[in-house]
């Protein structure tokens, strides 16, 4: 039976966000993603179309950069400036957010981990040399292919081009930060991950001397807070 959600039909809802729909379908036949970038109710009708599909444009051109980048990201089958919708490859893996919450109970090893961290390092540390700031960099936004065992990064919505060692560093300290309230138990993952990311890109010492200030303006933050 073809499921219908929100009146779209063969389309399951993944997740419901603040700015996008993810819906689950498939696509000549093949099992795909949906991500439909919805208007904001509040903006003016032609202003928020041409945002919209601004921001849609850039989810794809991102995306497609960092593939380029030899980064692993979906296929992108489809772009619709109309319904303001993308359509990806489905990715059949976990997410390395459920890898990292069952770390050391359902039989998730140290290689496992360690692996995982270096192949999210090496990926960062191109994307940054190639002037991409993924801009989102969470456990929820990283697939691990299953049998390929290959990271795949999502969800290029927020990204953007940039080559300053300060937006790296920002985007390096989004994930230690999210690493460290959601996967406490993983222990010092984000050195191993900043390891490799220090092998893989170039302009390792200019972002780590702003990684550097950024965790300072952050320890400040809390201390007023
Ligand atoms: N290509 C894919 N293959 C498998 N699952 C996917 C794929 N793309 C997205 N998902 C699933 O859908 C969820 C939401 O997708 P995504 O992260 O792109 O949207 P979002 O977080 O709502 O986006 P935004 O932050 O731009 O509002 C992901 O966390 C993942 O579970
Ligand atoms: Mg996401």
């Amino acid at each position: 039976m073809e499921a219908k959600v929100d009146g779209k039909e063969g389309l399951i809802l993944v997740k419901q966000g603040a700015e996008a729909r993810v819906f689950e379908s498939t696509f000549v036949g093949r099992r795909s993603i949906v991500k439909e970038r919805f208007s904001k109710k509040y903006r003016h009708p032609s202003l928020d179309s041409k945002l919209t599909l601004k921001r849609l444009n850039a989810e794809a051109r991102c995306m497609t950069k960092a593939r380029r980048l030899g980064v692993c990201t979906p296929v992108l089958y489809a772009v619709d400036p109309v319904q303001h919708t993308l359509t990806f490859e489905y990715v059949e893996g976990l997410s390395v957010k459920d890898i990292f919450l069952d770390f050391g109970s359902n039989g998730v090893v140290e290689e496992r981990m360690d692996d995982i961290a270096v192949q999210i390092g090496a990926a960062i540390g191109k994307l940054h040399d190639g002037g991409l700031i993924h801009g989102d960099l969470t456990t929820s936004n990283m697939l691990i292919r299953d049998n390929a065992n290959e990271l795949v990064l999502i969800d290029f919505g927020l990204s953007f081009t940039s080559t300053l060692p300060e937006d790296k560093a920002v985007d390096l300290y989004v994930l230690e930060r999210a690493l460290l309230s959601m996967h406490s138990s993983c222990g010092n993952v984000m050195d191993r991950i900043l390891a490799a990311y220090r092998k893989s890109s170039k302009q390792w010492s200019s972002t780590q001397n702003k990684l550097a200030e950024v965790r300072q303006r952050g320890r400040k933050r809390t201390m007023v807070g």
